[in-house]
């Protein structure tokens, strides 16, 4: 496998109690507490990766601290020699969870995206509700840069690249009742979208998500909507206009969304979506609200499509 497997995923939330019982009960994720510096963290197995929770003030997280997907750690066997092979600049190094060896790279060197190299930490994980992580959601304002980083330098494959507009059509109609119904389309107008990148880390994606046009949305007209590609890319520029460019959110792999979002209501979780919407590469998308845990950590789930056509419905 060309790059690097993803260790395991650092995720702040400021109702940690929460967040685990909705990895651990709600989705059925095997749980290991790992011991770090005299404490546990919980670790949720989840395909080849696994997900750690930490309180956003939790020592072992580097500043800015805030709720949120804090940083990925990559694995491989020597993280100071990894760092200095690719030229990045180490920040931090020293003893993470299970005493496995780190480091912590300048985030300006991986276009905002915090990330370490880890010696492999073994995270056993079951088949569940979320059986992998489908990809981590960055927030870009450079997709170009951000592929010269993690492509040309760490040498992670593209897995494809997609561009995803709002369009609006407008028709107009003078029926009269003796001369009859003109029609008149105008042309299609572009109201505002995302430019995609997927890059393959191990078993998972990083989904770079550049606003498609800054011009054609200024910021004081991005909206509150949630639930459509204009609501993303506001949820996104946002994100950049306040944090800068880094992860934004992580995205569970299931087999039925029509199912899973459901569900996670009836366990009483805030939903976003509550039936599968059209998401990146031909799959369905359904999102969970941060309110759940306490505000800011952002998690959704993905149907990835199967043979070629949408994941399980066809919307034309
Ligand atoms: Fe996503």
């Amino acid at each position: 496998m060309p790059g690097y497997e993803m260790n395991y995923l650092a995720l702040a939330a400021r109702d940690v109690e929460a967040a685990c019982r909705f990895l651990g009960d709600s989705l059925g994720l095997a749980r290991r507490d790992v011991p770090l510096e005299g404490r546990n963290i919980p670790f949720f197995g989840v395909g080849k990766s696994a997900v750690a929770l930490f309180e956003p003030d939790d020592p072992y997280l580097e500043e800015p601290r805030f709720a949120g997907v804090h940083h990925m750690a990559l694995e491989t066997d020597d993280p100071a020699a990894t760092a200095a092979k690719h030229g990045l600049t180490v920040t931090d190094e020293g003893v993470g969870p299970d005493g496995k060896k780190f480091v912590t790279v300048e985030p300006k060197g991986t276009v905002g995206i915090r990330t370490r190299f880890i010696e492999p930490l073994e995270i056993p994980s079951v088949d569940s509700l979320a059986y992998k992580i489908d990809h981590l959601g960055i927030a870009t304002d450079d997709n170009d840069a951000t592929v010269r980083v993690f492509t040309d330098n760490l040498g992670c494959p593209i897995d494809s690249t997609q561009t995803d507009v709002e369009i609006r059509h407008v028709t107009e109609s003078f029926i009269s009742d003796k001369y009859g119904a003109i029609y008149h389309s105008r042309p299609p107008e572009i109201l505002g979208g995302l430019r995609d990148v997927f890059i393959n880390i191990g078993d998972c994606e990083l989904e770079l998500l550049m606003d498609y046009d800054p011009d054609l949305t200024p910021k004081d007209q991005l909206g509150e909507e949630k639930g459509n590609t204009k609501g993303d890319q506001s949820a996104i520029a946002k994100f950049v206009a306040r944090r800068g460019p880094g992860l934004a959110h992580v995205a569970f792999a299931t087999r039925d969304i029509d199912a899973i979002l459901p569900k996670l209501a009836d366990d009483g979780w805030r939903m976003i979506d509550l039936e599968g919407r059209p998401g990146g590469r031909g799959s369905l998308i359904g999102f969970v609200h941060p309110s759940n845990f306490g505000g800011g950590l952002l998690m959704h789930f993905v149907e990835p499509q199967v043979d070629g056509g949408f994941a399980a419905k066809d919307f034309g």
